[in-house]
């Protein structure tokens, strides 16, 4: 029935991994959600504005006036960049939503999308979903750097886009300031858009996160795109959104507009005052999660895995070849039953499956204790 330009797009791997997490009692280390709510100060103003009845009713096409204002304030706060909440602010159902509406809004049938595999899986549905074709360039362990003349040969004359995220799920790799400067330079003499991914701008442990838009000349051809959810831990909310210059928001807006109209009103309200949080809390969000980084990282070395250590986000990359194992998706179908312990095979988020085969994702945005346990289990397994 599905249409053939989404054919074989369905990941149907997360839904059968957490279906065997729950008949195996696995600890489930798969999708990327925390295990514990975000501050409960703002859980407490989203059900303020509910019983206040603000937000009850559909709220502004573009997003409530305070949430814009946040935003802008935070961009402002953290980058220095200029942004008017009037019109180069779009709130969004999260970043799905955000990256959905901006591809389907700037790409035409026939031009290619660039994008860094392994990569997140809603970037090839979008792609395909606006007629497009995806064009993968591909990060290589151990460091999963961008190869800038990598790119620079991906680039033909259909090429419109270049779809970045940084920090970078799956592979944990923040983009260095030189090398966005070098992604940077292609899409000016190129004339690119880029759609820059930083829903986990604040989830950085080692470097410092660079919006690709601080960068000269990308102001004007970059869409940032964010969200609440890593960042405040409440990927349930689905509250994300959209920077850029008038022009492009209001493209992506017109699409947005059919998708769904508007996003959760009283949970923007909670979002406006979840920016505006202190300095302290920005950086104890990164701080607890690197200490979990660290907890999940030295037990998988210790259990034998190949520890790609990340810089940044929720998840480690593994590799399973010193534990004599060469195929991820067969090990992560394995894994629950013998082990305990789902994880997600990391060919699935590359076009060219073999440069991940052996490649295995693990989640540490996990309390410390389920994490150990997952350890242990693993370390039981292998003994
Ligand atoms: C790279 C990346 N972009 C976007 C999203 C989706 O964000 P949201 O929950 O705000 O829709 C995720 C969630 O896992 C992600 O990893």
């Amino acid at each position: 029935m599905l249409n053939r330009r989404l054919a074989g797009l369905g990941t149907t791997i997360f839904a059968e991994m957490s279906a065997l997490a729950l008949t195996t009692g696995s600890v489930n280390l798969g999708q990327g959600f925390p295990d514990t709510d975000g501050p409960p100060e703002i859980a407490a103003a989203a059900a303020a504005a509910i019983m206040a009845g603000r937000g009850n009713q559909y709220p502004p096409g573009p997003g409530i006036p305070e949430l814009r204002q946040a935003v802008a304030a935070h961009q402002k706060r953290f980058y220095g960049l200029d942004v008017d909440p009037g019109t180069e602010v779009l709130v969004t159902a999260g970043a799905t939503e955000a990256i959905a509406a901006t591809l389907i809004a700037l790409l035409e049938p026939g031009d290619e999308a660039i994008a860094f595999e392994p990569y997140y899986d809603s970037y090839a549905a979008c792609v395909a979903m606006a007629g497009a074709t995806r064009v993968p360039v591909t990060l290589r362990p151990p460091g999963f750097r961008p190869d800038i003349s990598a790119l620079r040969a991906a680039i033909t004359p259909r090429t419109r886009v270049i779809l970045l995220n940084t920090p970078h799920n799956p592979t944990g790799a923040v983009f260095s300031r030189a090398e966005l400067t070098g992604i940077a330079a292609l899409a000016c003499e190129h004339d690119l858009l880029v759609v820059s991914d930083e829903v986990y701008e604040h989830l950085v442990f080692d470097g410092e996160h660079v919006p690709i838009a601080s960068l000269p000349g990308m102001r004007e051809r970059t869409v940032t795109i964010s969200s609440a959810a890593k960042t405040f831990s409440f990927t349930g909310w689905k509250v994300g959104w959209v920077t850029a210059t008038p022009e492009l928001v209001s493209a992506v807006r017109t699409v947005k507009q059919f998708l769904t109209y508007v996003t959760g009103g009283p949970f923007q309200y909670a979002v406006a005052e979840a920016l505006a949080l202190p300095d302290a809390y920005y950086a104890g969000i990164s701080r607890d999660l690197r200490a979990k980084r660290d907890v999940l990282c030295a037990g998988l070395a210790a259990v034998g895995f190949g520890v790609y250590q990340p810089a940044g986000t929720y998840f480690v990359t593994t590799d399973i070849r010193p534990l004599g194992e060469t195929d991820g998706m067969d090990f992560c179908r394995r894994l629950p039953d013998r082990a305990g312990v789902v994880a997600i095979p990391s060919s699935v988020f590359y076009d060219t499956v073999a440069a991940g085969r052996s490649q295995v994702r693990f989640a540490f945005c996990k309390k410390e204790e389920v994490l150990r346990e997952a350890v242990e289990r693993l370390t039981r397994y292998r003994a």
